[in-house]
């Protein structure tokens, strides 16, 4: 159960010996040293080409590419070794903290630091018991709800910061980074955005939204997940027929809406990292294949995204993950220049589908599949408390109002053993 997935050992080891080579040719300035990495073999080209446009503003990609040039054959890693001129020499595994009292702790001891985040809502930090745990416990806060666009520009046009500015601000106070959720989604629009139409609008309130949310929050925050679940399968567990979702802004603009959001985003700001969120894309399926190749095409366009989230979601209505599939499936994004994330965990345990002893070796080895890779910046919890999960309520999720008892406190803000299986991953244990 806790064994090191055999992916990540080879990776590592592949890494150790042709790392620095391939690294190298990852921070080239240009895309040409993957186009040399293409000789090497079709995974060597990947990393090499899109280590070339991401290794410009993203150090880590350096040790990605790297990877991506090893496995792909020796010829890849060596030929762009010698090209490249930025990339960062990053350690090809991350070392754990000797000890620590708290998530926080060991994520900020750990080489290199890892955040530990947590889905925060208005309503919680009313609450004395919430607020300290959550403060205590994690580094990296995601609004829950707070700045999605309905919360934001609840009319065209017109911004509405009072609820987002309360959270960005306590996650400021107590030394938290933010990731700004989410510039571009489907869904919690308010009803005069779903009901644009025509390219020419739906383009104009994008830019509009994006420049202003981004421009208000600047200072603060410096992480967005730019576009959120852009594609859809049959079901919900990302399993049959994989395809672009059709949304106010894919039904205007088609597929390049991702493309413009990512640009327009950008433009606001040459520094922030830009994701792109999606749900049951956590070990290999039909709709992370999808996604995979969706995000491979934007890298190689040059499209500015840095990184993927995997909301992972573990059990009823998602997908189900062991920590070797999400440490491969992991891997493959990495390998194209780009941070990875685990952006919304949880594990539902509402109608047993999951059963206890499964939830925590999922908790477990999920955990330290991503920890393993220096290429995964952060872990993000979806809630604090048991009692406040979105899945208690949330149709799919087969709660009909029972606990989904799916996070790492209970009521009493006291530590479960899924607490204790998080902790023991983030130390190497
Ligand atoms: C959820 C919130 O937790 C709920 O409170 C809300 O009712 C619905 O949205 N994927 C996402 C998150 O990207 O924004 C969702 O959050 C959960 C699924």
């Amino acid at each position: 159960m806790r064994s090191t997935p055999l992916t990540l050992l080879l990776s590592a080891f592949l890494c150790a010996t042709g790392c620095s080579d391939g690294g190298g040719g990852g921070g080239g300035e240009t895309g040409g040293a993957g186009t040399t990495g293409g000789t090497g073999g079709a995974t060597g080209g990947t990393g090499g080409a899109t280590g070339g446009t991401s290794g410009v503003t993203s150090g880590t990609s350096g040790v990605t590419s790297g990877t991506g040039g090893a496995t792909g054959g020796t010829g890849g890693g060596d030929a762009t070794g010698t090209s490249g001129t930025g990339g960062n020499d990053g350690p090809a595994v991350r070392t754990p903290a000797a000890s620590a009292s708290t998530l926080r702790e060991a994520g900020e001891k750990a080489n290199p630091p890892i955040l530990i985040g947590a889905a925060i809502s208005g309503s919680g930090l009313n609450d004395n018991g919430y607020k300290s745990v959550a403060a205590a416990e994690h580094n990296y806060v995601t609004a829950e709800n707070e700045m999605k666009w309905n919360a934001l520009e609840p009319n065209p046009g017109s911004f509405s910061w009072g609820s987002a500015d309360n959270i960005v601000n306590w996650a400021v106070q107590n030394g938290m980074q933010i990731k700004g959720h989410t510039l571009v989604w489907h869904n919690q629009l308010p009803g005069w955005a779903s009901s644009l139409s025509g390219a020419t609008q739906v383009e104009q309130a994008i830019r509009r939204h994006i420049e202003n949310v981004m421009g208000h929050f600047k200072d603060r925050v410096h992480t967005w997940d730019v576009v959120n679940e852009a594609v859809i399968t049959d079901s919900d567990t990302g399993v049959g027929n994989p395809r672009m979702r059709p949304s106010v802004f894919f039904n205007a603009l088609g597929e390049r809406f991702l493309d413009l959001a990512f640009q327009i985003a950008r433009e606001q700001d040459p520094t922030a990292k830009l994701y792109y969120n999606d749900y049951s894309i956590d070990a290999r399926n039909e709709k992370a294949d999808f996604v995979y190749e969706m995000v491979r095409g934007m890298v190689e366009r040059g499209v500015p995204i840095d990184g993927v989230g995997f909301q992972m979601h573990i059990g009823p209505p998602n997908n189900e993950a062991g920590g070797a599939d999400v440490a491969a499936n992991l891997r493959r994004f990495a390998d194209l220049g780009l941070e990875v994330l685990i952006s919304e965990m949880d594990i539902n345990r509402c109608s047993n589908q999951v059963t206890a002893e499964e939830q925590l070796t999922y908790y477990h080895d999920i955990v330290e599949a991503c920890f393993l890779m220096p290429e995964c910046v952060g872990i993000t919890f979806w809630g604090i408390n048991d009692g406040r999960s979105w899945l208690n309520s949330w149709s799919g999720a087969l709660c009909n109002g029972q606990s989904s008892q799916s996070l790492l406190f209970n009521d009493q803000y006291q530590k479960k053993e899924t607490y204790n299986r998080v902790m023991d991953a983030l130390l190497g244990r």
